[in-house]
C-alpha cells in the first residue's frame, strides 16, 4: 500500500501565526467553515493555503476520496477484522442495506421505549446503565449534555467494576422503579458482566421478583444476552460492522434516546448525517474533517508535537475530553499500518484536555510557558446553558477567546520569568446552541477527523488488538497463571496468595 512521505510537510516554510496574519488578511475567512451550526476556525493554527495544497496531495496519494467512499458504500474497510465500517449507516448515510438494517434495529428500539413509556415494565423512573469503554463514554456524554432539562428518569452510567461505582450510582434509586440496560457489544466484557450480575442482585435484594425482567441488553451479540437470561424481546441488537467507540448512534445510545427522547434522538441522527454529507461531498480544502486532521497532522509530523488537547468551555460538555481520548487513542494508536509494515511516523498522539475556565487555573501555566508545545481546541457554545445573569456566560466565553489570544500572542517582558513565547496554535469550534442536532454533527465531525487522520498515517482507525493482552493477562492472573516476580510479589501483597 501506499506509504505517507511527510517531506513535503515537514518542508513547509516556517512562518509565525503573527506573521502569517500580517501577511493574509483573508487569512480567518479562508482558514474557517461553518457546517450542521458548528463555526470552525483554524486561523490560529499554522495551516496556510500551501500546507492545505501539500496535504491535499498527500490526501490524493492516500487515497482519502476512495476510501472515504469506500466507508460509505459498506466496504469493508476495516481490514484487519475483515469488516466493514457501518456507523454512519446507523444515521442513515450507508449502504442502502446497511440503512434498511439500521432503521429495522432503531425502530425496535423505539418500540421498546414506547412500552417503557407505557408502564409495560412498571413505573421506571431510574435507568443504571452498564457497559464500559465506547458503550459507556458516548452515551454517558450524551445524556450529561442534554439531560439536564429532561427530568423524566435519572440516569447512571456505571462503568468501572470497581463497586464503588456501581454502589454509589444506585444509592437513592427504588428498586422497583429500575431498569438495568446492558451495553456490551460482545457481551463478554469482564467488568460490564460482573457489574451486570451485581445490578441483579441489586434489584433482588430490593424486593424484585424477576430481575431479569428488569434488564435491557443494547449489544450485538443477541444469541448471547438470551444465553445470559435476558429475554429475547428486551433484546436491542445492533450491527457487528459498528465499532465500540462508534456505536452511540446504535442501541447503545438507549439511555439517552429514552431519557431525552425519542425525537431528540433522532434530531442528534440527523445532525450527524448532515456533518457526513458534508464530509462525502465538500472538496477537501473546505472540508471540516479533512481540514482539522491536516491541522492535527501538521503538528506531529513536521513539529513532533506529542499530545494534543480538547478544552471545552461549557460545562455540559466536560465528558468530550474523555469520549475523545477513546475515540482518537482508541482508534489511531497504532503501530503498523492497515497490512501490517511497522510505521516509522509518529501516530496518534496522546490526546487530554478538560474543562475551561477551570483548567485555566490547573494547567494552562504549561501550555503558555512550557517547553512542550500543544495543539488546542476550544469548543464553546453561543446560546448559554443556564439561566443566571448573562455575565456567567460572557465570562466563560470571554476567557476562551482571550485564551486563543494570549497563546497566539505571547508577551515580552524585560523579566524573562514573566514573558511568554506566543506563537502557540489553537483551533476554535464555536457551536450555535448544545442541541440534539449540534451535538450529533459535532461528534460526527470528531469521527470523520479520525477517519482522516487514519487514512493518512495509513493505519486502520477500526481495530483495537493493543487491549487484548492486559485482558487475557487479567484472566490468567485470576485462574493462578505465573508472572514475573514483580507482579507476583504485588498480587501476593493484595490478597496473600
Ligand atoms: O477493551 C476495549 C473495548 O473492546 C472497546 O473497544 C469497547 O468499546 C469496550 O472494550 C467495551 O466492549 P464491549 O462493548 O464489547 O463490552
Amino acid at each position: 500500500m501506499a506509504l505517507p512521505d511527510w517531506s513535503p510537510i515537514r518542508n513547509l516554510p516556517r512562518q509565525t501565526l503573527a506573521q502569517l496574519f500580517e501577511g493574509d488578511s483573508s487569512r480567518v475567512a479562508t482558514l474557517s467553515a461553518d457546517v450542521a451550526g458548528i463555526h470552525f476556525d483554524w486561523s490560529k493554527t499554522h495551516l496556510t493555503p500551501q500546507a492545505v495544497q501539500a496535504f491535499t496531495t498527500l490526501a490524493e496519494q492516500m487515497g482519502l476520496a476512495t476510501k472515504r467512499d469506500a466507508l460509505f458504500a459498506g466496504e469493508a474497510i476495516n481490514v484487519t477484522e475483515g469488516r466493514a465500517v457501518e456507523h454512519t449507516a446507523q444515521r442513515g448515510e450507508g449502504a442502502p442495506e446497511s440503512v434498511a438494517l439500521a432503521k429495522g434495529f432503531h425502530a425496535r428500539m423505539r418500540a421498546l421505549i414506547d412500552a417503557i413509556e407505557a408502564d409495560a415494565l412498571g413505573p421506571v423512573r431510574h435507568i443504571v446503565h452498564i457497559g464500559i469503554g465506547g458503550s459507556a463514554l458516548g452515551p454517558d456524554l450524551l445524556v450529561d449534555a442534554l439531560g439536564r432539562e429532561a427530568d423524566r428518569y435519572d440516569v447512571a452510567v456505571v462503568s468501572n467494576v470497581d463497586g464503588v461505582a456501581l454502589e454509589e450510582a444506585v444509592k437513592g434509586f427504588d428498586p422497583a422503579a429500575t431498569i438495568v440496560a446492558v451495553a456490551s457489544k460482545t457481551f463478554t466484557t469482564t467488568e460490564t458482566m460482573l457489574n451486570a450480575e451485581s445490578a441483579l442482585a441489586w434489584l433482588a435484594e430490593g424486593g424484585v421478583e424477576d430481575p431479569y425482567g428488569k434488564v435491557i441488553a443494547l449489544t450485538a451479540a443477541p444469541e448471547k444476552a438470551i444465553a445470559w437470561g435476558v429475554d429475547e424481546t428486551r433484546v436491542l441488537p445492533f450491527s457487528e460492522s459498528v465499532g465500540g467507540r462508534y456505536s452511540l448512534w446504535s442501541s447503545i445510545g438507549f439511555p439517552a434516546a429514552l431519557a431525552l427522547g425519542w425525537t431528540a434522538f433522532e434530531e442528534m441522527l440527523e445532525g450527524a448525517a448532515e456533518m457526513d454529507r458534508h464530509f462525502r461531498l465538500t472538496p477537501l480544502a473546505e472540508n471540516a474533517p479533512v481540514l482539522a486532521a491536516f491541522a492535527d497532522l501538521y503538528y506531529t509530523q513536521a513539529l513532533g508535537c506529542e499530545t494534543r488537547a480538547t478544552f471545552a468551555y461549557d460545562e455540559r460538555l466536560r465528558l468530550l475530553p474523555s469520549y475523545l481520548q477513546q475515540l482518537e487513542m482508541e482508534s489511531n494508536g497504532k503501530r503498523v499500518t492497515a497490512d501490517g509494515q511497522p510505521v516509522d511516523w509518529p501516530t496518534a498522539p496522546i490526546t487530554w484536555g478538560g474543562v475551561g475556565t477551570d483548567a485555566q487555573h490547573a494547567v494552562f501555566q504549561l501550555l503558555h510557558q512550557g517547553t512542550r508545545l500543544v495543539p488546542l481546541e476550544f469548543v464553546g457554545v453561543i446560546e448559554a446553558g443556564d439561566v443566571l445573569p448573562e455575565a456567567h456566560h460572557r465570562q466563560l466565553l470571554l476567557n476562551m477567546f482571550a485564551q486563543g489570544a494570549a497563546l497566539m500572542a505571547g508577551r515580552d517582558a524585560e523579566d524573562k520569568a514573566r514573558a511568554y513565547p506566543g506563537n502557540r496554535p489553537s483551533s476554535t469550534l464555536l457551536l450555535d446552541d448544545l442541541d440534539p442536532r449540534t451535538l450529533g454533527a459535532l461528534l460526527a465531525f470528531y469521527e470523520q477527523r479520525t477517519f482522516v487522520n487514519a487514512v493518512l498515517l495509513g493505519i486502520n482507525a477500526f481495530d483495537q488488538f493493543g487491549v487484548e493482552l492486559g485482558k487475557e493477562m487479567a484472566k490468567a492472573a485470576d485462574q493462578g497463571g505465573s508472572f514475573d516476580a514483580s507482579t507476583t510479589d504485588l498480587m501476593r501483597r493484595a490478597f496473600g496468595e
